[in-house]
């Protein structure tokens, strides 16, 4: 049990790699709190992560939000909060004849905006030692078509990462983000994209098909538990190879 009697704080942890991370933290003992803008997918899946998971409805991007979360959590556990996962973002395509500024900041309220309030707003309610992951992606190191806003704002989450691991390394409060490569997730969903699709994608990575959320949660696992207690401003790329094997 590697995270006995902790608990953790999932944004997006209604569907794919957070819910699968929430998922791995119950069956290591932790409490958890998901959450999420839709009440009816939250509420499904906290009733699949049973008793030991408490679902709050809450914009990341909403200060106020996320303060009403972690004092719900605090409140309801009765402990201080050991793990964070911001995890939550939106993807969406904004090729760039026909994304307005305002669209593209939409993106980066949420991706980036809502990982500065996710982090800010938890401080005074963190346990010390405390780990804080935030969930970035390849991206944050690819120019990928069409993508100029989600790829932005990945690389400011592998930034901020390392500038909140900075500031509060003096406070015991660890801070790591993670870089996922493709993972089966209703992602690719809201982006219209088909399961041949992705898997015509699948080919251009060198373990030939994308990670199982289990697989990018086993990565979140290690970062929130003691075992990475040496790692501070670090990025974990768990891609099956894209970031380090070339291609040819
Ligand atoms: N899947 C991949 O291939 C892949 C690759 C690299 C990185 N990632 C990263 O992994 C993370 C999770 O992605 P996923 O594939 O698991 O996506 P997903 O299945 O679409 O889940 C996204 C989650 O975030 C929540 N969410 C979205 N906007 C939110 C907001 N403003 N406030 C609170 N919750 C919000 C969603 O619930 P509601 O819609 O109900 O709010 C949902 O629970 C993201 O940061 C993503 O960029 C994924």
């Amino acid at each position: 049990m590697r995270l006995k009697h902790a608990l953790a704080v999932v944004t997006g942890g209604s569907s794919g790699i957070g819910f699968a991370a929430a998922e791995r933290f119950v069956s290591e003992g932790a409490r958890v709190v998901i959450s999420g803008r839709d009440p009816g997918k939250l509420q499904r899946a906290a009733e699949r992560l049973g008793e030991h998971a408490l679902p709050v409805i809450a914009n990341a991007a909403n200060p106020d939000d996320m303060q009403r979360l972690y004092e719900t959590a605090v409140g309801h556990f009765q402990c201080d909060v050991n793990v964070v996962v911001a995890n939550a973002d939106i993807s969406r395509q904004t090729p760039v004849r026909e994304t307005s500024v305002k669209q593209f900041s939409e993106v980066l309220d949420i991706n980036v905006g809502g990982v500065y309030s996710t982090v800010r707003e938890a401080l005074p309610f963190l346990a010390r030692p405390a780990s804080i992951i935030l969930v970035a992606s390849l991206a944050a190191n690819q120019g990928t078509k069409n993508f100029s806003a989600y790829c932005a704002s990945k690389a400011a989450v592998v930034s901020l990462a390392k500038s909140f691991a900075a500031e509060f390394v003096e406070f015991d409060i660890r801070v790591n983000s993670i870089s996922p490569g493709v993972a089966h997730t209703p992602i690719f969903d809201s982006l219209g994209m088909s399961e041949a699709q992705l898997m015509q994608w699948s080919k251009a990575i060198p373990m030939k098909r994308p990670a199982e959320p289990a697989e990018i949660a086993a990565a979140i696992l290690f970062l929130a538990s003691d075992e990475s207690r040496y790692m501070t401003g670090a990025d974990l790329a768990v891609d099956g190879g894209m970031s380090g094997i070339s291609p040819f």
